[in-house]
């Protein structure tokens, strides 16, 4: 595998601004996207791990048994590759090797926010795919990457967003991103998207809520990075986490909960902070789909569903679209 790197210049980090404006709001929200530092994401990779979290072993095994009936599904010869986030490389494994064994040639472009990320997919590469593929990794947030991979690319795109990060966005977000990539694709390009799908609740509390707190210690760690980053004193045990299903949204919620009443100063930002005994913080969205839900959200955003792939417990699906813009 040849690989090549390119940063997008300008990235952004809004952490900051976002700690100050969601915890000075009424409910305080801090966004789950920075559940992310190192030790955030060791623990995600755990969770992933943990047998009550039936989401990434759900998706591993409709990629390892249907990538080559999805490959052979798109007729070009050529394929390039471009990939949202680099995960630990096990999912897209599959792919990699169903195009290399379906098609000419694959470029495989992965986009990540962290150049980091892109260590650890080099060693899983060199170890999994079995034959010879060009990588070029863009360190850039999705959309401004999305734009560097197609002035870099000139066959037709399988875009790739895996893991059911889509429901990690609220409603309304949701759409625009899906829009917005919409609008960096070609009439013709493909999407594959992971979605979780709505089931028995108590499967669903159980994969937020695991029997070795993992999911806790996660949402735990997103005080600790604020404390690291920004000189704050969150004393981690007056928090509690707290993980349940919104029928009316159809999301798993996760919380954490303020034991007491506290004040919370945080340094960098020369704020107080103050929480109510038993007031909540906001942190995660975590939607699940009806199948009519994926059909629906194609037909909103302008794509064209080809596809929806299962596992055998039909827990959670990989939606492959179709960019539509000649209507
Ligand atoms: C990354 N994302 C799809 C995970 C999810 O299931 O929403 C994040 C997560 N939160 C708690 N456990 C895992």
């Amino acid at each position: 595998m040849s690989f090549k790197l390119i940063k997008e210049t300008e990235l952004h980090d809004d952490f900051e601004i976002e700690i100050l404006t969601g915890l000075s709001q009424s409910p305080k929200k801090l966004s789950s996207k920075y559940f992310y530092d190192e030790y955030g994401s060791e623990l995600f990779q755990q969770i992933t791990h943990h047998n009550d979290y039936y989401l990434t072993k759900s998706e591993k095994e409709i990629l390892a048994t249907r990538s080559n009936d999805l490959i052979k599904n798109i007729l070009d010869a050529n394929i390039d590759l471009i990939e949202l986030g680099v995960g630990d490389g096990h999912k897209t494994t599959h792919l990699i090797n169903a195009i290399l064994n379906n098609k000419k040639r694959l470029k495989y472009i992965p986009i990540d926010i962290s150049e980091k990320a892109f260590q650890q997919m080099n060693e899983i590469y060199s170890k999994t795919h079995n034959g010879e593929f060009e990588t070029l990794g863009i360190v850039a947030d999705y959309i401004d990457g999305i734009r560097i991979a197609k002035k870099q690319s000139n066959s037709r795109v399988l875009l790739l967003f895996l893991g059911s990060n889509i429901g990690n966005f609220d409603s309304t977000n949701t759409k625009s991103f899906l829009k917005k990539i919409w609008n960096q694709l070609n009439h013709g390009d493909y999407f594959l998207i992971g979605f979780d799908l709505k089931k028995d609740i108590s499967t669903l509390m159980r994969a937020y809520n695991d029997s070795d707190g993992l999911t806790e210690k996660f949402n735990l760690n997103i005080l600790n990075r604020i404390n690291n980053t920004m000189q704050a004193d969150f004393k981690i045990e007056n928090f509690q986490h707290f993980g349940c299903y919104n029928p009316i949204l159809g999301a798993m919620e996760s919380f954490l909960i303020s034991l007491k009443d506290q004040d919370v100063y945080v340094k960098k930002l020369s704020q107080v902070f103050s929480f109510k005994r038993y007031e909540p913080i906001h942190l995660e969205y975590s939607f699940k789909y009806l199948e009519s839900d994926i059909f629906d959200l194609a037909k909103k955003t302008g794509y064209l569903v080809e596809e929806i792939y299962h596992d055998s417990r039909k827990f959670f699906a990989n939606a492959l679209w179709k960019v539509e813009k000649n209507v």
